[in-house]
């Protein structure tokens, strides 16, 4: 911690600055991920303010945009895992929704919308398939990391919209991790990890007015010195975005945000992810985090 004081008009010192962030070094950590090709991808019902069924869709531009994104976590060394997707699930890509991993351990998801529902077992399946012994399905609505976003000591919970409360002590129980409930509030940002995501295990970024007063005031008292950012970063998904403690890879319109995790020593990364955000996806929204 270094700090500037000078002395103002008054005699008053004037505090310049309390951290110098960017000296910092911020060290990545190799990652397993997993994915699905949006090879099916449409919009033909709308479940969230994001989804028109009226406008055009490119399933080939989708799927271009999904395998920018799957180069660039495989270019920074990390390994990426890829599901099957399925015909009739255009929702599939998003893996985020189909499994909180912590440990190995796995809790499956339960979707709100008729339409996402059958994503489940597919995916329950795939764990299975692939030497996960411990594969618990929730008995309430439960999103996954959708509204689950693990920081290494608390796993941060969102409700509001998709995720039922009760599946909060349901994860925790499962998990064996101390849950945080949080309460979203704009129909937007319908989704915990639209309006916050971990930069590092001490460090996460979020919109505030994503959020209630009671849960503003939770998100300040545990991180003091978290990163909140503008209505427009939150507006192009920026908030979607995945660190792996030293690359942050996000929408490339989120420049304030990307200089804002410069300036904490991150190396922002940028993706584009239009044709997915007609669904209100992002990049962290294809992306479950298998933390083995
Ligand atoms: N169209 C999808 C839905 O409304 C988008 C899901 C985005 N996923 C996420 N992890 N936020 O369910």
């Amino acid at each position: 911690m270094t700090s500037v004081s000078l002395v103002g008009p008054g005699d008053e010192p004037i505090v310049l600055g309390v951290t110098t962030p960017a000296t910092q070094v911020r060290v990545p950590t190799t990652r397993r991920y997993l994915m699905c090709p949006p090879a099916y991808f449409t919009v033909e019902y709308s479940i969230n303010p994001w989804m028109d069924p009226t406008q055009p869709i490119s399933t080939s531009l989708a799927m271009e945009q999904w395998t920018a994104l799957k180069e660039t976590y495989e270019r920074l060394g990390h390994k990426v895992d890829v599901i099957d997707p399925e015909p009739g699930l255009p929702d599939m890509v998003f893996a985020a929704n189909s499994g909180t991993v912590i440990d190995g351990q796995v809790l499956g998801s339960r979707f709100r919308a008729p339409q996402r529902a059958a994503e489940a077992d597919h995916f329950r399946r795939w764990f299975l398939a692939n030497g996960y012994r411990s594969v618990v399905m929730p008995s309430r609505t439960n999103e996954a990391e959708g509204d689950f976003v693990w920081t290494g000591k608390y796993l941060l919970a969102g409700t509001g919209f998709r995720t039922d409360p009760q599946a909060h002590s349901e994860a925790q129980e499962v998990l064996g991790v101390p849950v945080i409930s949080l309460h979203l509030t704009d129909p937007r940002y319908y989704h915990l990890d639209v309006a916050l995501f971990v930069l590092a295990d001490d460090l996460i970024a979020y919109y505030p007015d994503a959020f209630s007063p009671g849960t503003r005031q939770v998100l300040r008292r545990l991180f003091p010195n978290a990163i909140t950012t503008t209505a427009e970063d939150a507006a192009c998904l920026g908030l979607n975005a995945v660190s792996d403690g030293r690359h942050v890879i996000l929408p490339l319109e989120a420049t304030a945000l990307a200089d804002q995790v410069a300036r904490h020593g991150f190396e922002p990364v940028f993706v584009d992810i239009s044709e997915l955000r007609k669904s209100g996806g992002g990049p962290k929204c294809c992306t479950m985090e298998l933390r083995d």
